[in-house]
């Protein structure tokens, strides 16, 4: 399997909760390598940039707001497989059906305020890595 990058947000939720160094643990045990990262209070035009795939969504107002209530931990996670890998550590989008051991179904409260989010396939991983870290602060090793 080849190494990927995939683009991580531990959400407003999670960083409220004081759990980033639990969730980066998760990553590193699992073999996702942190190869760049930064704290970010997005504006809304951020969040609505990022979620405009969404914008048709009942629920992409209240998605935008969430996203902007308070500080995000962006971060850029790469290793073998670490798109799916990284979609299997966090759990299903609705903690209440996330699998016992997940970040969701440890640290979410409800599908509004899931802890985390994962890129879901390499395009789209591309497109959010150059959506926060242009190429030179990404640091492979
Ligand atoms: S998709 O396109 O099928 O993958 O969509 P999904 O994963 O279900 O959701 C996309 C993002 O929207 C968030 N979401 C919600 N936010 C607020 N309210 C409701 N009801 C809701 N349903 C889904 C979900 O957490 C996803 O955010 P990210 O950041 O991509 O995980």
């Amino acid at each position: 399997m080849a190494i990927q990058r995939t683009l991580s947000i531990i959400k407003p939720d999670a960083v409220a909760k004081n759990v980033i160094g639990k969730i980066y643990s998760r990553f590193e045990t699992n073999g996702l390598k942190i190869v760049a990262a930064q704290m970010r209070q997005l504006s809304q035009a951020e969040a609505e940039g990022f979620y405009a795939v969404h914008r048709e969504r009942p629920f992409f107002a209240d998605l935008v707001k969430f996203m902007t209530s308070g500080p995000v931990m962006i971060q850029v996670l790469e290793g073998e497989d670490a798109i799916a890998k990284n979609r299997q550590l966090m759990g299903a989008t609705d903690p209440k059906k996330a699998e016992p051991g997940t970040i969701r179904a440890d640290f979410a409260e409800s599908i509004d305020a899931n802890a985390v989010h994962g890129s879901d396939a390499p395009e789209t991983a591309a497109v959010e890595i150059a959506y926060f870290f242009p190429t030179l602060a990404i640091h492979s090793r």
